[in-house]
């Protein structure tokens, strides 16, 4: 099964440090297995310089969030039609830290999965439990919550327009850094599946649906989270803007 690693550049790197970056991972593109997909999501203020430094080569462009509508009066946000324009195929909604920072509910992750599949581009939906609600026991309630709510009444025809990443809060490097165990990722998968399901039907999901696993990957355990059959990949932030480390993921992948 071909594996897929998004690497999500959050703030970490300013315009020009993430441009050098790109020209470097451009120059090395030949270490990607031809069955790995591997998607950058730079800043929104790097994304055109970046988009035409993949143009052509195997690497792909994603952008770390976007707006629910298309044109209008909302200052200091950005459309889903420039994305498109620039050659962004993906953009990651729901991410923890806006849901943190920005008070972004499943509704508004809805709104921004639906905007990003109504233009063409693959959401990738990210979903998870924060260490308290892991604790209590709430692990799969909240998961099945936020899928559902996200998902409800979007039609897909095509699974393999969305991306689910499921990234405990708990496991992201910045806020706690423990990895999950293979066999909670496992697990997970399995109930995103069952979700998945209900909302669109045993024969859809059985020939398509990508889910893939955030949270402190790095190059010491990328291989554990590789080995899962039925995990499409992983989202990777901080180790994802060490060309080194991130070479390392990449080879092992
Ligand atoms: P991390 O971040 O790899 O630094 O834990 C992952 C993410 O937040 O997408």
């Amino acid at each position: 099964m071909s594996k897929i690693i998004i690497a999500n550049w959050k703030m970490y790197l300013n315009i020009e440090n993430a441009m050098q970056y790109a020209q470097q991972l451009k120059r090395l593109a030949s270490v990607i297995k031809s069955e790995t997909k591997l998607v950058v999501c730079p800043s929104f203020l790097s994304l055109k310089d970046i988009c035409k430094i993949f143009e052509e080569t195997v690497i792909e462009v994603g952008a770390q969030d976007v707006f629910w509508e298309e044109l209008g009066a909302y200052t200091g946000e950005v459309s889903v039609l420039d994305m498109k324009s620039l050659g962004c195929r993906y953009v990651i909604v729901g991410h923890s830290e806006r849901r943190k920072n920005f008070l972004e509910t499943n509704k508004v992750v809805h709104d921004k999965a639906r905007i990003c599949l109504k233009n063409g581009l693959i959401p990738v939906i990210c979903i998870g439990e924060d260490w308290e609600e892991k604790r209590s026991g709430q692990r799969d309630y909240v998961l099945i919550r936020q899928l559902t709510e996200i998902l409800q009444g979007i039609e897909i025809t095509n699974l393999d327009r969305v991306i689910v990443a499921y990234e405990p809060v708990w496991a992201i490097s910045a806020g706690g850094g423990i990895s999950a165990t293979p066999e909670e990722v496992q697990y997970v998968h399995e109930v995103i599946r069952h979700v998945l399901i209900d909302l669109y039907g045993h024969e859809l999901v059985s020939t398509c649906f990508r889910m893939v696993y955030g949270g402190s990957v790095d190059r010491e355990n990328i291989e554990l989270y590789c080995e899962l059959p039925h995990v499409s990949g992983v989202l990777v932030g901080s180790a994802s803007t060490k060309l080194d480390i991130f070479l390392d993921i990449i080879k092992r992948i």
